[in-house]
């Protein structure tokens, strides 16, 4: 949820802190700060607000020090204010300490230290560790990094914290539950919540695990146990480079990561779909394949858009392999104590692998022994590495917390499997062919509907003062109805909501009126018919219909304000055409609203606390 970075080497650390930082922002933005150690000892500078607010801050008076620490603030305790900005200083003054995550028993812990004379400048959880370690300092003669340790084992929740003292010249990180990963330079660390501020420095990286602290020095690393044991740690490659990472001279990176989305399809089928064969190659799956083809269920949780593709996935494998399917929210699902039976295999959906509620489903999944899969984007996340198997997107960072290009991976991901389930059991050779040369013929025509971007442009302007939206849809594209209303929502803050199309007589219909948009995917497919008949009831109640269709389709001109014409394909590969017009229109009307298109308010683009 929040950005958390570090540094220890020769080179001044604040300009490295405050670059990482901004990396880091779509991790949370609600304040920035910095705790550098150097010859005036430790030195804090945190303010409300974006990195940039903290970076004005600092230029006038640069923090000096090679050794240092830096977050960016997703508000969960107190609001956005200097105060409750990290870092959180020891009442010494000797250390200071961010953290990304909850600490759940921070009420009991504030009580007893405040009946020990410990005050509180802040409104936030985190505070209550700096002080506990504080105590446990003040109470026994142990070093900083084993009253970390100790301090680690008196809370609940989860947590990355780094922190920085004036007095021992180390970096020590720790994490359960957040995400933190080392960077091994030369002669110099890193510490990040993920890969972004690391990149530009190195591309050597250590993945923390849950209960794992690791202290840095000068010299060298050593990861433990929080209860004491030493680790011995793999090293990683990171595969992403900076210019992924950059805005390649789009206005924003939701746009770029639109625009991105034949390329990142390209990637996600590459080496994996082989038309000519027939056939589709999932390694990631390889060892567990059997199991899956032999699913008497299979049940995937997700959050948010992640959900939407899950939901996709249920059409997919239903109607291509007949296999059961149940979509989750993850986080009811965790909760619910599911009833989970061998031949159930539970699939999880994550594009940053490391949204709390997913990572839960699958612990919750392995806890009762059943076969756990993972579909995400970033490589070594956690979900990546405790899922028992999976597939990587291959979509390449996204870095606009309004997911686009995860969304069209996920859902082409879901039809390799779904194809590839199929194969031999309801696809004959030549239906498969047919199948996958369609699949394979979609990064093309996504570039077609992209070329529409002018005219959805032009479309946005006059919605762009709508305060509701409606959103209809049928079959596959019911899903999609949902995604379109949660992107405009998540971007333009216009209240919005998708319903599968039939539904909207139940209800819904008794919002239309002539200020209400009704976006209609009405693709020629198997729902064609029906869902013309839900336009003319909307147009009988005076609603303003914009509707998605196939090229060379004129029937819907008179009923419709808008129709976009969009290239044909077949019926289950319709979201992955359908969604891209909805992602432009959500992003113009937002534009046009001048809102942050990046970093909308209230958002974090991965959610790692509950
Ligand atoms: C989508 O635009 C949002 N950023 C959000 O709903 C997101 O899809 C959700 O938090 C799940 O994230 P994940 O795919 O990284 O797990």
């Amino acid at each position: 949820m929040c950005g958390i970075v570090g540094y220890i080497g020769d080179q001044q650390a604040e300009s490295i802190l405050l670059t990482g930082l901004k990396r880091l922002e779509y991790r949370g933005y609600d304040s920035a700060g910095l705790a550098i150690v150097g010859d005036d000892g430790l030195v804090v500078e945190k303010r409300k607000g974006k990195v940039d607010e903290l970076r004005s801050a600092v230029n006038g008076q640069p923090l000096r020090g090679t050794l240092g620490v830096g977050h960016t603030r997703w508000a969960t305790h107190g609001p956005p204010t200097d105060e409750n900005a990290h870092p959180h200083t020891s009442v010494t003054g000797e250390f200071a300490l961010v953290h990304n995550g909850i600490i759940e028993n921070h009420g009991v812990i504030r009580q007893r230290l405040s009946e020990k004379g410990y005050t509180f400048e802040s409104d936030t959880d985190t505070e209550v560790l700096v002080h506990l370690i504080d105590d446990i300092r003040a109470e026994t003669d142990l070093s900083l990094e084993e009253a970390i340790r100790q301090a680690l084992t008196q809370v609940v929740g989860t947590y990355g914290i780094a922190v920085v003292s004036s007095v021992n010249d180390k970096l020590i990180a720790a994490r359960k539950g957040s995400p933190l990963i080392l960077g091994i330079g030369d002669g110099e660390y890193f510490i990040g919540s993920d890969a972004a501020p690391l990149v530009e420095h190195t591309r050597q990286v250590v993945y923390l695990s849950d209960g794992e602290i690791v202290t840095v020095s000068r010299s060298g690393y050593e990861v433990k146990t929080v209860e004491n044991v030493p680790l011995e740690k793999e090293v990683h490659e990171l595969e992403w480079d900076l210019g992924e990472i950059e805005k390649s001279g789009y206005d924003h990176f939701m746009l770029k990561e639109i625009m991105e989305q034949p390329t990142s399809l390209s990637d996600s089928m590459r080496g994996r779909l082989l038309p000519e064969d027939p056939r589709v190659v999932l390694g990631g799956l390889h060892t567990v394949w059997d199991q899956l083809v032999d699913a008497d269920r299979i049940i995937i949780a997700a959050c948010g858009t992640s959900w939407h593709s899950a939901l996709v996935g249920e059409y997919l494998i239903e109607s291509f392999a007949r296999i059961p399917v149940e979509v989750e929210y993850a986080s009811e699902f965790r909760y619910r104590n599911p009833i989970l039976r061998d031949g159930d295999v539970v699939v999880v959906i994550s594009q940053s692998g490391e949204t709390a509620d997913t990572l839960a489903a699958v612990r919750e999944a392995r806890k009762k022994g059943v076969l756990c899969l993972g579909i995400c984007n970033v490589v070594g996340s956690t979900i990546a590495r405790e899922t028992d198997a999976g597939v990587y997107l291959h979509a390449g960072p996204e870095i606009g917390v309004a997911s686009t290009k995860a969304f069209t991976a996920q859902v082409t991901v879901l039809a390799m499997i779904a194809l590839k389930l199929a194969e031999n059991r309801t696809l004959s050779t030549g239906e498969m062919a047919h199948n996958l040369h369609a699949l394979a013929s979609i990064p093309d025509k996504v570039d077609e509907v992209l070329d529409m971007n002018d005219e959805i442009r032009e479309m946005a302007s006059v919605y762009r003062y709508a305060s509701n939206f409606l959103y209809l849809g049928r079959g596959y594209n019911f899903p999609v109805a949902l995604e379109g209303a949660l992107k405009l929502k998540e971007i333009s803050y216009i209240h919005a909501e998708g319903y599968p199309a039939a539904e909207m007589k139940h209800g819904p219909i008794a919002l239309i009126d002539r200020f209400m948009p009704v976006v209609f995917i009405a693709m020629k497919d198997s729902t064609y018919d029906k869902v013309v008949s839900n336009i003319e009831e909307v147009v009988a109640r005076d609603g303003s219909v914009i509707a998605i269709t196939d090229e060379g389709n004129g029937e819907l001109d008179k009923l419709c304000e808008y129709v976009l014409r969009i290239p044909k394909t077949e019926e289950f590969l319709s979201p992955l055409l359908t969604v891209v017009p909805l992602q432009l229109l959500s992003y113009h009307i937002a534009v046009m609203r001048g809102c942050h298109v990046d970093q909308p308010r209230n958002l974090a683009k991965s959610v790692t606390v509950e």
